[in-house]
């Protein structure tokens, strides 16, 4: 049988991981979380799709692609998080579950990063544990993807 597929989604601005306020999102890249979960992905029995976008919509296009190919999603919509209804509404349409990440402890920043039009179609949300967050994420997925598979 072949290896559940688990869709990693980052939204805008995560490109610039490493750069980017590294105060707040830590020193590590997109492209060492990217080879982490490949890594942790073969050890786990599943295979990991990592895509990136700064665009709203294509976010929203690889949710309904996700619906078809995957077994699983995990986001990090970033600044989405916050505004995104067709986002919400996309990872509803994939009928898939879905775990949100947050580099940061977004309920210790601004008022506004504490509303996210995600968190109630997750299955669980991870924040505040840095890149280690999306590890323990498909940790998580690789429970709920395999569930009663054999
Ligand atoms: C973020 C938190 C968001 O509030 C912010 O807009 C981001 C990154 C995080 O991973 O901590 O861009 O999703």
């Amino acid at each position: 049988m072949a290896e559940p597929l688990v869709m990693v989604l980052n939204g805008p601005n995560l490109n610039m991981l490493g750069k980017r306020e590294p105060a707040i999102y830590g020193a590590t890249t997109l492209a060492d979380i990217e080879a982490m979960l490949a890594d942790a992905a073969s050890t786990l029995g599943l295979a990991v799709d990592c895509r990136q976008s700064n665009h709203e919509g294509e976010l929203v296009s690889w949710c309904h692609e996700a619906r078809d190919r995957a077994a699983g999603l995990i986001v990090n919509a970033a600044a989405y998080t916050h505004t995104s209804v067709a986002l919400r509404d996309a990872v509803i349409a994939a009928e898939l579950p879905m775990i949100e990440v947050h580099l940061s402890n977004v309920y210790a920043r601004e008022p506004f990063r504490h509303k996210s039009f995600l968190s109630d179609v997750a299955v669980g949300v991870i924040c505040g544990f840095g890149a280690r967050g999306y590890r323990l994420a498909l940790e998580a997925m690789a429970e709920i993807a395999t569930a009663g598979r054999e």
